[in-house]
């Protein structure tokens, strides 16, 4: 994946002439609130059409929801022929226009869900973004994720003209500033790194008509409310907001509806449930004898790819070196890696080149590594609702998998309020359940009231005190 997402050459940068021969200004400055973007850049964006294509004479079971052939032709290369439940119930509600809240299992294509309509909808008006601005936004929690969404909809867009770009954290921000400054149809962020274009006055959002949310209770959870409410406040209220996810708290739910405007609910199992097809087990061992035991796991299954995780970025680490002395390919992924490292850990996991990623929670959400087979909770999450997600990182798209859990004695309280998010038990695969009362579940650094204003971020706090993004 480039840094650029769009789908035209890049342009010269200052001072050289673009090819219709005009010259750039520079750009480090961005946009003036006061002035505008110019009124003869306004009259071009308004003349110039960005459809391509012409419309293709297809019917499909997605063109017969609405979805315009010239998004539609892409899908049967990308292996989409008939929508599933979470696509059939949502894009017509999308396409039609209203807001939604989409809650379906992991791996169930709620990123066709919400980009489809999404392009439908920009394709079929036709106007291209003004100068840093952007047509539409979606927010997602992690780098790896908003590039993957990037991927995505740039091959259900591919031929259409539309431009996307995904700017994340630990890349370059002034090449995101340049690129912003030409304006980008589908715009796809991190939370941190937008707030520190948005301070920059890299982009606007004036002319922003569709806001999503992916992993939408992790985004409105108090790691990321103070930033969404910041972004959310400078969007148009007039716009359609897409909020989705495969687990949906209820005190989150009920924060959610203060950005949707009569939402359609659509909720394909009950919000919580894990994957159909994930082969659950949860295994009784002491703390100091997890590794050999996880040894002995990942030596059942050669060249499967395991995702592996851990509770805490020291601990990851420390895990991978030791996985790797042991002989096994292995790479890691958590907050201290640098940019670099965490694309070239997953690149390697997802070309098949290592076949054990070890991960924090970084890596619990959204990824889809269809080949992955196995997940290990080495440590049990400590916010209930990632064990779904981190066990739907296997069993996608139809295909199964297993997901094993180790549970020393002293994360009892961590399996019970796991099985309670789930309303379901998971079942004993080995050891022992430890006897006696249950210690309470560590804290999970969610707030009785996550409508509590918590303080704002410094924009310039160093790396490690920053939520990533
Ligand atoms: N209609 C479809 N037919 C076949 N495969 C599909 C279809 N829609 C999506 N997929 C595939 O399913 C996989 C999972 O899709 P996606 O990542 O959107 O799931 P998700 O519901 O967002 O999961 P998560 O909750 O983990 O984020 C992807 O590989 C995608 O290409
Ligand atoms: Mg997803």
């Amino acid at each position: 994946m480039t840094e650029d997402t769009t789908t035209r050459a890049p342009r010269a940068r200052t001072s050289q002439p673009r090819r219709d021969g005009e010259f750039q200004k520079p750009r480090s400055a961005g946009f003036d609130a006061r002035r505008g973007p110019g009124r003869a850049k306004k009259a071009r964006a308004e003349a110039e059409p960005f459809i391509r294509r012409a419309i293709p004479e297809i019917d499909t079971p997605f063109t017969r929801m609405g979805i315009d052939p010239r998004v539609a032709i892409n899908l049967t290369e990308l292996g989409l022929n008939e929508p599933t439940p979470i696509q059939a119930e949502a894009i017509p509600a999308l396409v039609a226009g209203r807001d939604l809240l989409g809650l379906a299992q992991t791996g169930t294509g709620k990123t066709a869900a919400f980009s489809l309509p999404m392009l439908t909808r920009l394709v079929v008006k036709g106007e291209r973004a003004e100068p840093f601005s952007c047509k539409a936004l979606i927010l997602a929690p992690t780098r790896e994720l908003a590039t993957q969404i990037a991927q995505n909809v740039e091959g259900f867009a591919r031929g259409t003209g539309i431009r996307s770009f995904r700017v994340v954290g630990g890349a370059s921000i002034n090449v995101q500033v340049d690129r912003l400054s030409r304006g980008v149809d589908v715009l796809i962020a991190t939370p941190g790194r937008l707030i520190d274009l948005i301070e920059r006055k890299a982009v606007r959002f004036d002319q922003t008509r569709y806001l999503v949310l992916d992993e939408a209770d992790q985004m409105l959870d108090i790691g990321f409310i103070h930033a969404l409410r910041r972004i959310a406040r400078l969007l148009p209220r007039d716009r359609q907001t897409m909020l989705f996810s495969a687990t949906m708290p209820k005190l989150m739910e009920e924060l959610a509806e203060s950005y949707l405007t009569d939402p359609v609910r659509v909720a394909v199992n009950p919000p919580g449930k894990a994957a159909d097809k994930i082969e659950q087990g949860v295994h009784f061992v002491n703390q100091g004898d997890k590794a050999t035991l996880l040894a002995e796991y990942l030596s059942r299954h050669p060249g499967e790819l395991a995702i592996v995780f851990g509770r805490t970025k020291h601990g990851s680490e420390k895990l991978a070196t030791l996985l790797q002395k042991w002989g096994h390919k292995v790479a890691a992924i958590h907050g201290n890696k640098s940019q670099g490292q965490r694309e070239r850990a997953l690149a390697s996991f997802r070309a098949g080149e290592t076949q054990v990623l070890v991960a924090t929670d970084v890596a619990a959400r959204g990824l889809d590594i269809p080949e992955v087979a196995h997940v290990y909770n080495y440590d049990l999450p400590n916010v209930p609702e990632n064990y779904v997600h981190r066990i739907g990182r296997t069993a996608r798209a139809g295909r199964d998998g297993r997901a094993v859990a180790f549970c020393a004695p002293a994360e009892a309280g961590e399996l019970r309020a796991i099985e309670k998010a789930m309303k379901a038990a998971i079942p004993v695969i080995g050891g022992e359940p430890p006897a006696g009362p249950v210690p309470a579940a560590r804290p999970q650094g969610r707030p009785a009231s996550a409508t509590k204003r918590p303080p704002r971020r410094p924009s310039r706090a160093p790396r490690a005190q920053q939520r990533q993004g």
